[in-house]
């Protein structure tokens, strides 16, 4: 499968190995390795456009390949859709370039989506994070347990997304993450929650992340975002109250926000709302690409 080629056939690897790489400025990026079982070229398929990555056999490999019909065939098969929903939207994840932003006081930030393969990073952004700051993210001092972070980088873009933002000038470099976390119950509520290590802290990222969370929150259709914390907690409170949250004891020390998903959007201009939106669009829809993909008496390819 080629770069840029219309995507009419999808395939599933059955034995072997491929690599999935993609052109960028020219040089040839090496994105991931697929191994048997994997399901490749579906989201071209799904959405009729061209492929946005090479797949090249590295060994000698057998795969079933299909069309259009099979594959809505097969996301008939509920398991198979909801798998499918959550990768397609890890694969857009993954397809976002960062985003360069500048924050109103100047200081230049990159934005992508926390990806899981980003566990390391993770880590190492939360060390740099004073007993403090740990305390007021985590509720208890100290760093999380490895149960914790893994779960913390265990996003499935649908129901758990989060933002991370880089240093441009080490853009390996973890600055803050932001999440919401959907409510089982309820899809149209998420919890948020925040860390911004300590020597960025008060440069607007707190702000500028709660605006992003909007954006990204409103496109996956959560209309309410709810923030428990602690009471002591004055730069988060104040971040909240930017975005007209409404705020209630939980329990003695804890305050629970409640905060309206389009007006923390709007804590952003509109040329960044724009942008984000977007960006994140197709992440966030992904879980609808194959309910809206055309039916298969409407296939033309
Ligand atoms: C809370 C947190 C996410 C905020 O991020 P941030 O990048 O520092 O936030 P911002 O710079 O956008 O905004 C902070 C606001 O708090 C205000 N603030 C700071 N200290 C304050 C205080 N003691 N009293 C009142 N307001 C205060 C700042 O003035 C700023 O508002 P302004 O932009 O109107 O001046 C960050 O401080 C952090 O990661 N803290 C540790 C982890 C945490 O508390 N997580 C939240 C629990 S989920």
């Amino acid at each position: 499968m080629r770069e840029g080629d219309p995507g009419d056939t999808f395939a599933l690897l059955i034995e072997g190995q491929a690599d999935v790489t993609r052109v960028v400025q020219g040089r040839v990026q090496h994105l991931s390795s697929a191994a048997a079982g994997s399901i490749l070229g579906e989201l071209a398929v799904l959405s009729n456009r061209p492929r946005t990555a090479t797949i090249t056999a590295q060994t000698s490999a057998l795969a079933a390949i299909g069309d259009r019909p099979v594959l809505l065939q097969l996301l008939d098969h509920p398991i198979v859709l909801e798998r499918m929903r959550h990768l397609a939207s890890a694969r857009l994840a993954h397809d976002l370039r960062p985003l360069p932003v500048t924050l109103p006081d100047g200081t230049p930030i990159l934005l992508r989506p926390l990806l899981p393969e980003d566990r390391r990073g993770f880590d190492a952004a939360l060390h740099q994070m004073s007993p403090d700051s740990l305390r007021r993210r985590f509720f208890s001092p100290g760093q999380p347990s490895q149960a914790m972070v893994e779960y913390l980088v265990d996003i499935d873009f649908v129901d758990h997304f989060a933002w991370l933002v880089l240093d441009p000038a080490g853009p390996g470099r973890g600055l803050a993450s932001a999440r919401y976390v959907r409510d089982a119950g309820d899809h149209g509520t998420a919890e948020v929650a925040f860390g911004v290590v300590d020597r960025f802290q008060g440069h607007g990222i707190g702000t500028f992340l709660l605006g992003a969370l909007g954006v990204t929150a409103v496109e996956a259709g959560v209309r309410r975002l709810v923030g428990e914390v602690l009471e002591d907690n004055a730069p988060m409170r104040a971040v909240f109250a930017k975005a007209g949250g409404v705020s209630s004891y939980a329990e003695p020390g804890v305050i629970h926000t409640e905060i309206d998903a389009g007006a923390a959007a709007s804590l952003l201009d509109a040329g960044l709302r724009q942008e984000l939106r977007i960006a994140t669009h197709d992440i966030v829809t992904a879980a609808s690409l194959a309910l809206t993909a055309p039916g298969p008496t409407d296939a033309r390819d």
